[in-house]
């Protein structure tokens, strides 16, 4: 066994479980393996600009259940820095760090496959509250954003019924409607509404008439963040993109509950559930996977299988090189969908 020095980051949008991974990795990697942890900070900007914290065991003691991340994010993408893989290159060099754990989604970890071109040697950990990526069951931080969103469903189902309102809640899901569909399944909502299948006013329209006709007077929806009408584009908050090329979306609840509004005679109120989707304490759920993942990515580490990401797979942990999963985007089961759809209305 050698002993390495490992550095450890996280990248992108925060996910609750971040916390959970650094401590199975610090803790398997100094116990079993008598590694030193570096933590970079903020993402690939910390290996950039030369930002680290040392990690030891008692710097992870107590953050199993703490959201966020310990070691900060930040969506910066070497590859769009002047000779920014170079940096990085350098400062592992520098520092002596041997190979980075990286945690992170699809923008994080395509900079992890590229840097390994660069010979960064690196292992992925797959995270985000959108489950899109493919080659894992589910990541880490999903679960939780589908408990909160759930819970929201369940408390605007009451107030909703006392005003004989129809209430719409925006969730996240750029790309993919994962937290709509098995929040909207969870918590019983009456239409969902999700990417993959541009929605029709009209159609939305006749379900809550539907549910009118048989006494239902109020109606729950709940849409993802990128869901769009049949042959018209996502609702953008905000044209500015990110260093990935991300536009910010948000909207396309209040576009949807005005539309309701003109078709029938009922009160519309609109509930943008935002980060408190992403803030906050993982559940149990994500706790293990987060951890199992950790443990994983260690291991990999050690084996010397680098350019690979953890993966869960049924109920076992196992890995997928990285070329085979970045790039892709894991869109919702429709069967779950057509599940789901029998309650519309
Ligand atoms: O990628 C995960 C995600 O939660 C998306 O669903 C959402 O569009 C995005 O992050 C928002 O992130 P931020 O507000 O941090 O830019």
């Amino acid at each position: 066994m050698t002993r390495m020095k490992v550095g450890i980051l996280s990248g992108g949008g925060d996910a609750p479980g971040i916390n959970a991974v650094i401590r199975a990795v610090v803790r398997k990697g100094i116990q079993n393996y008598k590694d030193e942890i570096v933590g970079i900070k903020d993402g690939w900007s910390g290996l950039l600009k030369g930002e680290y914290t040392r990690l030891d065991l008692n710097a992870v003691s107590g953050i199993l259940p703490r959201g966020g991340s310990i070691l900060g994010t930040s969506r910066t993408n070497p590859f769009k820095a002047e000779k920014g893989p170079e940096k990085i290159m350098e400062n592992a060099k520098k520092t002596g760090i041997e190979a980075v754990v990286a945690i992170g989604g699809d923008d994080t970890l395509s900079v992890a496959h590229k840097m390994s071109e660069f010979g960064l040697k690196c292992v992925g950990v797959p995270k985000t509250i959108d489950n899109d990526l493919v080659g894992t069951d589910y990541t880490f931080g999903f679960d939780t954003a589908v408990s909160i969103a759930t819970e929201a469903l369940d408390r605007l189902h009451t107030t909703a019924e006392t005003h004989h309102r129809v209430i719409i809640l925006e969730v996240m899901g750029r790309y993919t409607g994962w937290i709509a569909l098995e929040a909207g399944l969870a918590g019983g909502a009456d239409i969902i509404l999700i990417p993959e299948k541009p929605f029709d006013i009209e159609k939305i329209c006749e379900y809550i008439k539907q549910r009118h006709a048989r006494g239902r007077n109020f109606s729950i929806i709940v849409v993802a963040e990128g869901a769009k009408p049949k042959g018209g584009v996502e609702i953008v908050y905000s044209e500015s993109l990110d260093e990935f090329g991300h536009i910010r979306l948000g909207g396309v609840g209040y576009f949807i509950g005005k539309e309701i509004e003109k078709c029938i005679n009922l009160e519309t109120r609109v509930v943008v559930l935002g980060h408190l989707q992403r803030g906050g304490s993982p559940t149990a759920f994500d706790r293990i996977l987060a951890t199992r993942f950790g443990i994983a990515a260690i291991d990999l580490v050690h084996q010397e299988r680098f350019d690979r990401m953890v993966t869960l797979r049924g109920n076992k942990i196992e890995s997928a090189p990285l070329k085979d999963v970045i790039g892709k985007r894991k869109t919702v089961d429709l069967e779950l969908y057509d599940v789901a759809s029998v309650f519309f209305g």
